[in-house]
Formats: C-alpha cells, sequence, structure tokens
C-alpha cells in the first residue's frame, strides 16, 4: 500500500445501479394521470405505506424533513375533508385522502435528530457544525427579528460580492421553503401509487383554513396540497394529456 493511500480519507461509496429498465420507468411517469373518478377497490394497506414510505425518500432542503402526510381514515374526518375539498368528484369517490402538509414548527428537532441519527458510529465534526448553523437559515424568529437581521446581513454581506444561500427572511419565505420539499416528496408518493396500479389526483382546490381545523394543525403547519388516491375508475381520466410546446419551457443558455 502506497502512503498516499494510507493517508488519503476514506470515503463512503454507493454503486449507481446500472440495471434499470427506462421504458418501465416512462411508463410510471407517461400513465400518471389526475384522475378524477376512483372505483370501490380499497387501496391494500401494505400499499399505501409502500407508496408513502417512497414518498419519505424524495430529495429535501438540508435533509429536514419538514413535512407530515396525514392519511385520513376516520369516517367522520374524511367526510369533513370530502367537503373541504369543494365535493370534487375526485375526493368523494377516493379510497384514500392524504393531507400532505409542510411544516415549519420542527426545524430544531430535524437538525439535532441529524446529528444523532448520522448513518455513521460518530456525526462527522463538519456535519455536527452544519445542523448547529443551519436550522438560522430557515427560521425567523419571534416578531421576525431573526428573519429581519438576516435582511440586513444579506443586503451588507451582497455588497461585498459574497454568495449567499436561500434564506427565510419573513414566514412566507419560510413556507414556500418546506412547501417546494413537500411537493417533491408528493410527486413520489403519486408516481410509487401508479407503479403499484393504483391512480391519485393532487388538489389544492380545497379550504386551507377547514383542512387545518379539521386536522388541528399549528400555526407552522401548511397544507400544501389534498392527494386523492384509489384505483381509476374506466372513466375516471376525462381528457387527453397534452402539454405545449417544449421550446416555452426549455431553453439551453
Ligand atoms: C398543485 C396541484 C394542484 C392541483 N389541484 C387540483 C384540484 O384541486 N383538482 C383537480 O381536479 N386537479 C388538480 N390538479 C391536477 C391538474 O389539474 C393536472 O395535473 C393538470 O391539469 C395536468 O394533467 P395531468 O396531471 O393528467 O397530466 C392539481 C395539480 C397540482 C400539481
Amino acid at each position: 500500500m502506497s502512503s498516499s493511500d494510507q493517508t488519503e480519507k476514506k470515503r463512503y461509496f454507493e454503486p449507481a445501479p446500472q440495471d434499470i429498465d427506462v421504458e418501465n420507468f416512462k411508463k410510471v411517469l407517461k400513465s400518471r394521470r389526475s384522475v378524477r373518478k376512483f372505483t370501490d377497490k380499497a387501496i391494500p394497506a401494505e400499499i399505501l405505506d409502500d407508496c408513502l414510505d417512497l414518498a419519505l425518500l424524495a430529495p429535501n432542503s438540508s435533509n429536514l424533513q419538514p413535512w407530515t402526510f396525514y392519511v385520513v381514515q376516520s369516517a367522520a374526518k374524511k367526510k369533513q375533508l370530502v367537503k373541504a375539498c369543494l365535493s370534487q368528484l375526485a375526493a368523494t369517490t377516493a379510497s384514500e385522502l392524504i393531507v400532505c402538509v409542510a411544516r415549519t414548527d420542527r426545524i430544531d428537532e430535524m437538525a439535532k435528530k441529524n446529528i444523532s441519527e448520522f448513518p455513521f458510529p460518530q456525526a462527522p465534526d463538519a456535519v455536527k457544525k452544519y445542523y448547529r448553523f443551519i436550522p438560522y437559515n430557515y427560521k425567523t424568529g419571534y416578531f421576525n427579528a431573526l428573519g429581519n437581521f438576516k435582511k440586513v446581513a444579506f443586503k451588507m454581506a451582497r455588497q461585498f460580492n459574497k454568495q449567499l444561500p436561500v434564506s427565510a427572511f419573513n414566514p412566507a419565505d419560510a413556507k414556500l421553503w418546506a412547501s417546494k420539499t413537500t411537493a417533491l416528496a408528493c410527486e413520489n408518493l403519486v408516481l410509487a401509487l401508479r407503479a403499484h396500479g393504483f391512480d391519485s389526483c393532487m388538489m389544492e382546490g380545497f379550504d386551507e383554513p377547514l383542512v387545518s381545523q379539521i386536522l388541528a394543525l399549528g400555526e407552522q403547519q401548511y397544507p400544501v396540497m389534498v392527494i386523492a388516491a384509489g384505483e381509476r375508475a374506466t372513466d375516471g381520466v376525462f381528457f387527453p394529456q397534452y402539454r405545449f410546446d417544449r421550446d416555452l419551457f426549455i431553453q439551453k443558455v
């Protein structure tokens, strides 16, 4: 062994599988449609759990996992939730309704967990340092004191040509931060359902204060979308999928 090998830092290595069936992957992606009518067939509990577990694997900001997925199964709550979803057909016929909530109230707790549950016997010092600092980036403090302080500090730092990361300067920024990441998990969830032969409809056509009230959500917990899920009825998709010219959306610069 050469001396450079001996001194070289030991690195974690996770191989990228190359045997993935791209055609099947595309089939899942392309057959996902917003389904507005479901059959009576229930989603088996183990399939629903698998889909939820896959949702939790979504990439998320600083691994702070700022989300909660409420699987609303109590008949009374479901009835209220359907009403809160404006009694949309997707909601009334769904066998499962999942409220996807972005939250900014557990930033400190999740930062601590990133240290205590780091998957090496000991979290490296750099990781500890990162998670001691990062909550301040997304929190805004009482009466937005921290947010206002950061606004001034960032403005000053920019004058010195300093590059700075996305940060929350007010509660709306913090909500956006958590919602961005939660939406990624929502996409994982609907694709996982499709891969298991089930379907979904993401809905933001709902009365947000009413949904919050039904679930007794706290102040820093925001319902991002309600996902209706179940088996696609034969007439559950109302029209073919269409998108506009890709040149409108993709720019190589
Ligand atoms: C954030 C979000 C909110 C949506 N809200 C609703 C909704 O409340 N009701 C509904 O029928 N569809 C809703 N949709 C579905 C969109 O209308 C649908 O994705 C879009 O028309 C494209 O169709 P496709 O999903 O079949 O490709 C929503 C989709 C997203 C991503």
